[in-house]
């Protein structure tokens, strides 16, 4: 059988439209939640390949999806750079001091667990099923970087580019790099297409977006494209409203990731003649289930189904969602 969400990415149109859920694989699901807890912690699970490959693949044999995501995480990034890492129970990522100058000279041996997930669930995965890969963009790994874990208004970060922007430039340029090697990689060991997820987009002002968050991007997509020209690159730049359409027209993805607040009218007319769409259904909708939900879906592929579209949410699936929800919307997906 021919895999649905690639041979879209690739210009053939469809019956219905491709989906798959950010966040797919996760705490919402009662599987997810026994494994954790015998792994000992998240990010253990995402550096040994047999449990990461048994959680990607968990969400698909339950429900079928036409994408499957690797299990991983995008600040596997600043770990392979020499920064400390971990995963502090209800407290989310901690990060240890900036190093002083990022050190490749590990990147591979901490990439290589991840690399190794990525052949064993490409061997695994049912043929239909869309493999794919990603990373962070170079933005938000940054914040949490300078941060040292999450942050409400990126008041660190912000001061940084603001009084240093060199420095900043050189370590947004060591990200880009490193995520470039990172993402070849996994295109290397069997990843169909691979997305970019600049979680915090949102948080810049137009020209410091134009910085931070297109450029970074931009040379991002155009090296995997010289390296892998059949590769399709969804870039999720969230939070960008009326800038979505620069960052499309110039970073020039394959498919752009639009979060919930954009109307899909809008994407429509704008966005999805540069790009494949894809989006965007508030994840508290699949929280709540129900009648809402398929309206809010059926609204959405209203607006995008007749042109290039992915459905997926407009971020990722939280943990209080009920599975059933997720069965129900994909059951409403499939019979479109
Ligand atoms: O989509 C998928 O299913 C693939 C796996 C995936 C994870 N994180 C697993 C994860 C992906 C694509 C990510 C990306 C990621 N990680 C982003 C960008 C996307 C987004 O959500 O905006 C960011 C900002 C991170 C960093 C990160 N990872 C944070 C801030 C946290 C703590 C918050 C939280 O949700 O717990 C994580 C942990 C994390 N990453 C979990 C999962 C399943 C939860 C781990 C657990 O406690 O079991």
């Amino acid at each position: 059988m021919s895999k649905h969400l690639l041979a879209a990415l690739k210009g053939q149109t469809n019956a219905r439209p491709p989906f798959w859920f950010m966040r797919q694989a996760g705490r919402y699901l009662p599987e997810y939640r026994a494994l954790r807890q015998e792994a000992g912690g998240f990010l253990a699970m995402c550096l040994n390949p047999d449990r990461a490959a048994e959680i990607t693949l968990q969400p698909i044999r339950r429900y079928g999806m036409d994408g499957a995501i690797l299990f991983s995480d995008i600040l596997i990034v600043p770990m392979a750079l020499g920064q400390s890492l971990k995963f502090a129970e209800g407290e989310g990522p901690v990060l240890g001091p900036l190093p002083e100058s990022l050190n490749f000279t590990g990147a591979a041996a901490i990439y290589a667990p991840v690399i190794e997930t990525v052949r064993r669930v490409k061997a695994a995965l049912p043929s239909e099923t869309t493999f794919l890969g990603f990373a962070g963009s170079p933005w938000t790994v940054a914040t949490y970087m300078v941060e040292g874990g999450s942050s409400r208004d990126f008041g660190k970060t912000k001061s940084f580019f603001y009084s240093q922007p060199q420095a900043f430039e050189a370590l947004l340029n060591g990200i880009v790099t490193a995520t470039v090697d990172y993402l070849s990689a996994q295109i290397d060991a069997g990843a169909d297409a691979v997305q970019l997820f600049d979680s915090w987009a949102g948080a810049l002002a137009p020209l410091d977006y134009e910085r931070w968050v297109i450029e970074p991007n931009r040379q991002i997509v155009a090296a995997l494209r010289a390296r892998h020209p059949e590769t399709p690159i969804i870039a999720f730049p969230r939070g960008s409203g009326a800038l979505y359409k620069r960052f499309t027209e110039i970073v020039r993805p394959t498919c752009i990731a639009i979060d919930t607040q954009v109307p899909p009218d809008w994407a429509a007319e704008v966005l999805q003649p540069l790009a494949y769409v894809q989006g965007n259904l508030d994840p508290l909708a699949l929280v709540a289930g129900g009648k809402n939900m398929l309206e809010a879906a059926e609204h959405i592929c209203g607006h995008l189904g007749r042109g290039p579209f992915i459905f997926n949410l407009g971020h990722g699936i939280v943990p209080q969602t009920p599975p059933e929800h997720v069965a129900a919307l994909c059951d409403f997906l499939r019979r479109i």
